[in-house]
This record gives C-alpha cells, sequence and structure tokens, in this order.
C-alpha cells in the first residue's frame, strides 16, 4: 500500500488517444502488428464483397502474449475484491462452466420436446429449486436479466389487471429503487409514481398510503433495500397494497442477503425476479445474455411466457398457459447460464445457501466497521452505502483503482450524499477485507489533486465519462477517423 502512495504527485494521464497510442500501457491491435493482404475469392456477387483483405500475420506466440497482455489490462472478480454494490459480485466456480460445457447439456434449442427430456427435466427443477427458495408457487425462467425479469413481471401484472376488467395506470416505486424498476414500469406504459424514503431510509407508511389508490397496479419493492436496509414493515405494506386491489412486486437483486432466512413470497410478494448472476453465481449478462428468471404466486401463473414445461403422462411437454403474456425470450431462455444456477444451488444445497447469505451479510458488517467513511443508515444486511462526504465519490472510486482493487457503486442510490454502495458478498475473506478497507482509508485520507487526476496505475487513465456514453466510439476505425 505505502509503495502505491507514492505516486500520488505523479503527472495525470487524461486519456486521449494520441497520447496513449505513444504510452506504454498501449497494446496495438494485432493488425498493427503485422498484417498483410490477402486475395479474396468468394462466390458472392462482386458488389458485395471487396478484392483483397488485410490480415493479420502474427506468430503464435505473438498472439498468446496479445490477449494475455489484453486480459492483464482488465480487472474482474477473479483479479481481486470487486464490492460492485447491488451488483453482487460474486465470484463464479469453475465446476458450473464445466458442466455448461458437456456436449450432452448443449443441445439445439430446435429439438422436440421428446428428444430432450434430461433438459427439461432439469428445467423443471431449477424452476422447482427458485420456487422454494422464493416461496412462490410457478417460474419462468425465460427472461435474460433481471431487469428483463422485471418488465415480465409488469407485463404479468399487467395482464392480471385487464384479465380482471381493471385498467391501472400506476406503478409506485421508492426513491431508492434501481433505474430498471421506473423504466421496466415506464416502458409497459404506466404512470410511475415515486416514493419518497422516509427519514430511516425505509419506505414510509404514511407517504406509501398517500401514492396508493385504485389506479396502483403494482408495488415495486427491493428487500433489503438498495441501502442494505430489511423493510421491517413489509407485511403491513403487503396488505396496504393489496387491500387497495394492487399487486406486490420483489426485485430479486438482494435475494442473497436472505438466502434460507427469509422468503419474499412468505412476506406477501406476488412477483419476483431472480438475478441468478447475483444470486447463483453464473456470470453477469449485460443486460442480455444471463437469466432473470420469474416467479409467481398460484394466481398468476396462468398469465406467464409460453411455452412453459410441466411433467406430462408422457415425461416432460410445452403448454401454453391460458392467458399467458407470450414469449419473452427466445424458446426457454438463456439455457447455459440457467444450468450453471442449478449447478450452483444442487451444489451448494439448502444449507451451502443459508451459510452464503449469512457470511456475505457478516463480510459487509465487517468491512463497514474498518473503513473511515460514514455509513448513515443501518442496521444494513449484505451491503452498505459509505458517504465519501466532502470527497467527490466518482474520485474516490478513480482512486481505488490506483490501491489494486475494484471500487464500489457510486452516487447511487441518491437519498445518500457522494454515495459508496458496497458489497463485498460473502466469497472475500477476513485478508482481503482487510486489503479493501487499507484501500479506502487511504484514500478518505487524500484530496486534491491526486483526486482529481486518479487513476494512474490503470491501463487507461481518467477518461472522459461523459463523452464516453453520449459519444462512444465503438470501433477502432472510429478512433482512426478522427
Ligand atoms: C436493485 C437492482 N434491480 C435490478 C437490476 C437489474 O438487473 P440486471 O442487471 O440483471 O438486468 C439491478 C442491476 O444491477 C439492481 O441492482
Amino acid at each position: 500500500m505505502s509503495d502505491h502512495s507514492n505516486d500520488s504527485d505523479a503527472e495525470a494521464t487524461i486519456y486521449d488517444q494520441a497520447s496513449w497510442r505513444d504510452s506504454d500501457r498501449y497494446e496495438p491491435l494485432l493488425s498493427e502488428k503485422n498484417s498483410r493482404e490477402v486475395d479474396v475469392e468468394t462466390p458472392l456477387p462482386d458488389d458485395l464483397t471487396r478484392d483483397s483483405l488485410e490480415l493479420p500475420a502474427v506468430s503464435e506466440p505473438e498472439l498468446a502474449r496479445h490477449y494475455t497482455r489484453l486480459s492483464q489490462m482488465n480487472y474482474g472478480v477473479e483479479s481481486g475484491p470487486f464490492p460492485l454494490g447491488s451488483c453482487t459480485m460474486k465470484y463464479n466456480p469453475k465446476f458450473t462452466e464445466d458442466l455448461a460445457a458437456l456436449p450432452a447439456v448443449s443441445v439445439h434449442p430446435d429439438r422436440s420436446a421428446e428428444t430432450i427430456q434430461g433438459t427439461l427435466g432439469v428445467y423443471v427443477k431449477l424452476s422447482e429449486y427458485l420456487a422454494s427458495i422464493g416461496g412462490m408457487d410457478s417460474v419462468t425462467l425465460q427472461p435474460p436479466a433481471g431487469a428483463a425479469g422485471e418488465y415480465t413481471g409488469v407485463l404479468i401484472a399487467k395482464a392480471y389487471h385487464e384479465h380482471n376488467g381493471d385498467k391501472r395506470t400506476e406503478i409506485i416505486v421508492p426513491d431508492s429503487a434501481h433505474g430498471t424498476n421506473f423504466a421496466s414500469a415506464a416502458l409497459a406504459g404506466f404512470d410511475v409514481v415515486e416514493l419518497p424514503s422516509g427519514e430511516d431510509g425505509r419506505v414510509d407508511l404514511d407517504a406509501l398510503s398517500a401514492a396508493i389508490s385504485d389506479e396502483t397496479a403494482l408495488l415495486m419493492l427491493t428487500n433489503p433495500n438498495t441501502l442494505g436496509l430489511f423493510e421491517r414493515e413489509i407485511e403491513e405494506i403487503a396488505e396496504m397494497v393489496h387491500e387497495a386491489g394492487g399487486l406486490l412486486y420483489y426485485d430479486g437483486a438482494n435475494l442473497n442477503a436472505l438466502l434460507g432466512q427469509a422468503r419474499p413470497g412468505d412476506m406477501g410478494f406476488d412477483i419476483m425476479h431472480y438475478n441468478v448472476h447475483k444470486t447463483f453465481a453464473t456470470p453477469h449478462g449485460g443486460g442480455g445474455p444471463g437469466a432473470g428468471p420469474v416467479g409467481v404466486v398460484e394466481e398468476l401463473a396462468e398469465f406467464l411466457p409460453a411455452p412453459r414445461v410441466r411433467e406430462g403422462s408422457d415425461g416432460y411437454e410445452l403448454f401454453e398457459p391460458a392467458h399467458s403474456i407470450g414469449k419473452v425470450h427466445g424458446f426457454q431462455g438463456n439455457w447455459l447460464v440457467l444450468i450453471k444456477a442449478c449447478a450452483y444451488i444442487a451444489r451448494l444445497g439448502d444449507e451451502g445457501l443459508t451459510d452464503a447469505s449469512a457470511k456475505a451479510v457478516l463480510n459487509a458488517n465487517y468491512l463497514a466497521e474498518q473503513i473511515e467513511y460514514e455509513v448513515p443508515f443501518g442496521p444494513f444486511h449484505h451491503e452498505f452505502v459509505a458517504s465519501a462526504g466532502e470527497q467527490d465519490a466518482a474520485d474516490v472510486a478513480k482512486r481505488m483503482l490506483d490501491y489494486g482493487v475494484h471500487p464500489p457503486t457510486t452516487k447511487w442510490p441518491e437519498i445518500v450524499s457522494e454515495a459508496l454502495m458496497t458489497e463485498p458478498t460473502e466469497i472475500e475473506n477476513k485478508r482481503t477485507l482487510d486489503q479493501l478497507a487499507a484501500a479506502f482509508n487511504a484514500v478518505a485520507g487524500e484530496a486534491g489533486e491526486t483526486l482529481d487526476t486518479a487513476p494512474q496505475r490503470t491501463s487507461a487513465g481518467r477518461i472522459d465519462q461523459v463523452s464516453a456514453a453520449r459519444n462512444p466510439r465503438l470501433s477502432w476505425q472510429a478512433l482512426d477517423e478522427e
């Protein structure tokens, strides 16, 4: 740690294309190292093809070094701690990859149900595992991400109300919720009613009562919420929503805090999604190629996406629920992601899952005790939100990279000023948590240029985030054309 802090007066390396290419942090493209023109022969029409193509010409060792260098410029959960709050960046055990790579598991999605009975059996098994973990009655594995699960859940709520001849127009979402909750509600055509959090960071029953009306289709809640706080009044909340004829949606992003301890279904939730990448150690999907299964109570099962799988008299078969909202993804979802979640749940079992959750909570509480930043709300479960105080949370995050760790999520939820939303997960041991705390505390004592110009020691320096988001240059050619 002390060698790193000696760098604090090093010159800022603000990322720009020209200086980056000249720096020793730049790894040239393979075609920049060496390339040659290759004649192209193809049966395609001339106007669709070129005569020659420039292709990289490098030796195997050069190729191996290129990719190794690129991998070293990256940071992942296999490089070090990754306490990105709300994202639950768990390590994905390799045995699940081995399993997903088995030829018998990779079946073509177009095969008929009779020829993939084993696969459909695993599909049903995973649905049952998830239903039992969440306290739900039926589960679809189709949605390809948590956010897609939310959208599916909102469509189910909409179909349910419409089926009952009840045209409800509003969805209530707390101000601490993830942006996708607001987006899912709006995308499905609802008006979003934002619920201000109470002084303790939880749902304020008076504010909720004022927000609920006979227009309320759904209340979307994360529990524990994004501050890591358990909604202690969840039973009263459920009663209020149900009495008004609304439904209650559980955003499963924080389910890692509750495994084996409490179930959304028992708290009164009617619909929930599971982020299998957060809770069951599958790769994160980047918004799509993951999985976000959705569970519902019995009354809503008829509205689940089609096709569903069930065990009939001749084995497993596909069927369409009576009032299905239709398809939300191709086939049965991203099967190879789902099988990893299934393997993870089966390997850990009830005891292992309960233990994982307890350790996630213990780790968050241990880490919060070690850091100098204030944590305004508690008691929290698997994550906490510290405040960077007078420092800019984004500067803190960038500087933490210089200390060799991944920073927490920043500036969200907005009810904590300069938020550092931190979730170490159960995978870290005490030594790593101490390393993380040391990085937090080193940054807590810094100010000025050191913070303003960080990071210094990463492969890319300080990135102009606004331009990167508003004017993304998505190809190497686009960079070259400037
Ligand atoms: C609280 C919460 N809800 C929903 C989501 C969306 O999940 P996904 O990334 O799987 O689409 C996230 C993602 O980080 C989240 O933190």
